[in-house]
């Protein structure tokens, strides 16, 4: 999207202007056009045992990300959810907007075999088959997805590992432990969770084969870790400090008051988890959000998320670090796993989904996932602002409201 004109900020037009405005500054081709208009007869895929629809606003969030302005469309039934990503895009504009990083590719997805039932007699030598026959394995996983090799993807690293379990029911000679595969698979434009889950499967039978197991869980892993996003903003003090009218009276509370109270709520969600808890709601606030509309799995990238936030034994952490810089502003970061892609049978069967993608104008699974970091964090800057500041039922709540009862 490029910079918007001066003269109507986009909440100020009307529909006609506002698409008028997205056909100019937009990826917003002439079908997504219509198919956004024409929405009640462009529904996706009936479900089984299907009902009806569940109907959800789609809104607009204009935020700066490696430069570059975008518009990027959230579905969301909570009103305020919009407004609060805009306030926080708004707070990082005049710093520089929202800078991400990508660790590594950013596009790798993790599978697992489970092999059960090995004897223990042979269990090291198994563990040395798998790993003398990794070439072959590629091969046979390949081939299960060969549309993800088609777009230049494919199995990059096949890890085994052992595990100790109960053993529930004795197996004569069985032993112990459980034989895991992990794989890591490039999987470029698409999420990935199809292939890669086909080709574990795949890869099953042979290793089966190799170790003389049993192989029972044959899945994707929605831990993400090969899809990180570092997401950094610097919030301008200016934009930080509060004057506001609400009901005749003045609330004021200066820049260095709100920073301090905002770094102290990030010092408590790090160490209650009952605050974490609700810290890392805020941002996947905007995260799912953005994901539903664009036709993302949200199961996964709030699975991925969360778990991510207590990833490696540590206790339950906030996703997201603030601190006071030298010139007096705020610093912030996110650091989230968001397991998205541009390819796939959802967004071909959804084509509301689509035509909001054509708007973000995104051309890669990467910068679709920076996209989402950079509205949670936004999301999050911006509730920890008025929870430092007016409190929720003044500043989130109203709008609330005001929705509501005009709908
Ligand atoms: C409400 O939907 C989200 C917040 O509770 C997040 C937070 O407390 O940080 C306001």
């Amino acid at each position: 999207m490029v910079e918007a004109e001066k003269q109507k900020k986009f909440r100020e037009m009307d529909m006609e202007e506002r698409f008028d405005y997205l056909r100019r500054n937009s990826g917003l081709t002439e079908h997504g056009e219509q198919v956004l208009r024409d929405w009640k007869n462009n529904a996706p895929k009936e479900t089984e045992n299907h009902i009806g629809y569940m109907v959800l606003p789609i809104g607009l969030v204009k935020i700066r990300v490696n430069q570059k302005i975008y518009g990027v469309p959230m579905a969301t039934e909570e009103p305020s959810v919009v407004a609060a990503a805009s306030h926080g895009a708004k707070m990082a504009e005049k710093t520089g907007g929202f800078k991400t990083q990508v660790i590594g590719t950013g596009t790798i997805t993790t599978g697992q075999i489970q092999i059960i039932d090995i004897p223990s007699d042979r269990f090291e030598a198994a563990i040395q088959k798998v790993i003398d026959y990794i070439p072959q394995l590629v091969e046979v996983g390949n081939i299960a997805s060969p549309r993800l090799i088609a777009a230049g993807g494919g199995i990059v690293s096949i890890k085994p590992k052992s595990i100790y379990v109960k053993m529930r029911q004795s197996v004569p000679g069985a032993d112990h432990r459980q034989l895991i595969i992990d794989f890591d698979v490039e999987c470029k434009d698409a999420m990935g969770a199809n292939a890669v889950s086909k080709m574990a499967e795949a890869m099953a039978k042979p290793i089966e084969s190799l170790t003389g197991g049993k192989a029972v869980g044959r899945i994707l892993s929605n831990l993400s870790l090969g899809r990180l996003v570092i997401c950094e903003a610097e919030f301008d003090k200016e934009a930080i400090g509060l004057r506001k009218e609400i009901n005749g009276s003045v609330i004021e509370i200066p820049a260095n008051e709100m920073i301090r109270n905002i770094i102290a709520l990030n010092d408590w969600a790090a160490i209650d988890q009952f605050r974490t808890t609700t810290h890392n709601k805020g941002i996947m606030n905007g995260i799912t959000a953005v994901a539903l509309a664009l036709g993302q799995d949200t199961r996964a990238i709030e699975s991925a998320a969360h778990s991510y936030a207590a990833y490696g034994g540590r206790s339950y952490q906030p996703l997201s670090h603030f601190e006071i810089l030298g010139n007096g502003n705020l610093y912030g970061c996110l650091s989230v796993p968001i397991p998205v892609g541009l390819v796939s049978g959802v967004i071909d069967s959804n084509p509301t989904a689509k035509a909001l993608i054509e708007i973000t104008g995104c051309n890669d699974a990467r910068e679709l996932a920076s996209l989402h970091a950079a509205v949670g964090l936004a999301q999050n800057i911006s509730a920890l602002r008025m929870l430092a500041g007016e409190g929720i039922s003044k500043g989130h709540m109203p709008l609330h409201h005001l929705r509501t009862s005009s709908s």
